[in-house]
């Protein structure tokens, strides 16, 4: 028997009032509905996972790529529509359906399971999930017949002022026998204010069929929260991101005024390391232990090693070995890979670049294209200068190389251990190893220069 999830992101999210298809926006930087593909995926319950995609079909695509299977809905006709365009890639029809919409994006694993493990043990044809909140508005409300079991779905548009004081609505999240789902679909109608094919309505006619339907109640009602527009998405990132800054705390991780603190769902981040406030670290990173991060940092797809001091700073696409310290507005970026014991200081960028062990650049340099080796010093706005308007050029320097303050670098070039570069100096030629190296203007000393015009000026 196959288990299916059936995602709903066609819609336009008209209610964002902005370009993005709806479940392309991004909570801690990464889109709505790769959290929720990531989590189906995770709990290892479903067979196949199917995106129905329509609006700006490409940006959804784009983002979830190959690892699930997509089916169309050229015009947005409602949920219900929306479901049946992926009849064609269900084929089992003896399996069942988990069905929820693309923009739930804190629903996570273990309501996925709970809510499986409640129809399998049910033996439910139908199980709608429900959750009792405060502020139903927006959501379909559920209908309870006399005996508290359910009888309809009403949409907000459609109910009563009486049933909008209902508290219990839908989640939008239903597990369904397949035969039994593409046999109701097909008998829902849109005469309804949206004119629209709504999903809810298949438990209305499943109940004048007699199907075994029940819910399954979700006691954390915020995990269920739709993101309609885009005062709903903060809050919903929001709640993400206190669930994520208490796990890492709860693991040994130290914040420091943590609702300023933004870590994003796949970040490693090991016990004993600190975070300070309104620091962002996203993507692929990995913080090691004892790392000191922020205030006022973002790290995003980074290693940072261990005992790192990391502060007002930049770090993209970058590794840090361990005991670096980094900052105060350092800016590493695409592929800086820094070596264990470095100082990294002041308004210091550095590109593409790899540093061996014990190197300083402690103010003022740009580091590009460049391979640096070990216990090299950069003297205060020293710079390699890689660029010629139209290509990028290596810069190569040895160990225990000084490079004297404000010295220009033209790449390509080589600098070999144990040399020195005089400050000031622009330096186009490569440097053989143990060498000092001067390229500037000798100094000329005009001696009682002052005074010979002075005397002039009085004559
Ligand atoms: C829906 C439910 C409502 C529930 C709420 C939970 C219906 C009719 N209503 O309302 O009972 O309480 O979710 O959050 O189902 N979509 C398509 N194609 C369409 C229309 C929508 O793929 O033609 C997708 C949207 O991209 C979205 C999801 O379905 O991801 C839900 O649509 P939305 O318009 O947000 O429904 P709600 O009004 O929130
Ligand atoms: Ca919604």
């Amino acid at each position: 028997m196959k288990k299916y999830a059936v995602i709903l992101a066609a819609g336009k999210g008209t209610r964002m009032k902005t370009c993005l298809p709806k479940c392309a926006y991004p909570l801690l930087k990464k889109p709505m509905i790769a959290y929720i593909v990531e989590n189906l995926k995770n709990t290892g319950l479903l067979d196949e996972l199917i995106v129905v995609v329509g609006h700006k079909k490409e940006v959804i695509q784009e983002i979830l790529n190959v690892s699930v299977s997509y089916a169309f809905q050229e015009e947005q006709l409602g949920t219900g529509h929306a479901v049946l365009m992926a009849k064609d890639l269900i084929t089992d029809l003896d399996g069942y359906t988990l069905i929820l919409p693309g923009d739930m994006p804190l629903i996570d694993e273990s309501v996925i399971r709970e809510a499986i493990a409640s129809h399998n043990s049910c033996r439910h044809d139908l199980t709608v999930v429900t959750t009792v909140v405060d502020e139903p508005f927006g959501y379909g409300r559920i209908i309870r017949n006399g005996d508290n079991l359910l009888h309809s779905i009403i949409e907000e548009n459609e109910a009563s002022d009486s049933q909008k004081q209902i508290n219990e609505i839908n989640t939008g999240i239903y597990i369904i026998k397949n035969d039994i789902l593409f046999a109701s679909l097909n008998k829902i109608g849109n005469d309804n204010s949206k004119n629209e094919y709504y999903l809810t309505d298949i438990v209305k006619i499943l109940k004048n069929e007699d199907a075994l339907m029940g819910t399954y109640v979700l006691k954390t009602s915020y995990k269920a929260m739709g993101v309609n527009d885009l005062y709903a998405l903060s809050i919903a990132e929001g709640k993400l991101r206190l669930d994520i800054n208490k796990k890492h705390m709860q693991n040994g991780v130290a914040m420091t005024n943590p609702d300023t603190i933004t870590i994003g769902h796949n970040v490693i981040i090991e016990p004993s390391a600190a975070i300070y406030p309104n620091t962002y670290i996203t993507g692929n990173s990995v913080i090691k232990k004892g790392a000191k991060i922020g205030p006022n940092t973002e790290i995003h797809n980074s290693e940072i090693g261990e005992s790192v001091i990391c502060k007002h700073s930049l770090v993209f696409n970058s590794k840090i070995g361990k005991e670096t310290t980094v900052g105060p507005f350092a800016h590493l970026r695409d592929g800086a890979n820094i070596g264990e014991n470095n100082r990294i200081g002041n308004f210091v960028e550095i590109k593409k670049s790899t540093t061996g062990f014990n190197t300083k650049a402690s103010h003022l340099s740009y580091i590009g294209d460049a391979e640096v080796g070990d216990k090299v010093n950069f003297g205060c706005g020293s710079i390699t200068v890689n660029y010629d308007g139209k290509n990028k050029y290596q810069t190569i320097i040895g160990d225990n190389v000084f490079v004297g303050c404000n010295a220009n670098l033209i790449a390509p070039i080589e600098i070999h251990d144990d040399s020195f570069i005089a400050a000031g100096s622009t330096v186009n030629k490569n440097v053989p190893k143990g060498t000092l190296a001067i390229a500037r203007a000798y100094q000329i000393n005009k001696e009682n220069y002052l005074k010979i015009n002075i005397d002039k000026d009085n004559e």
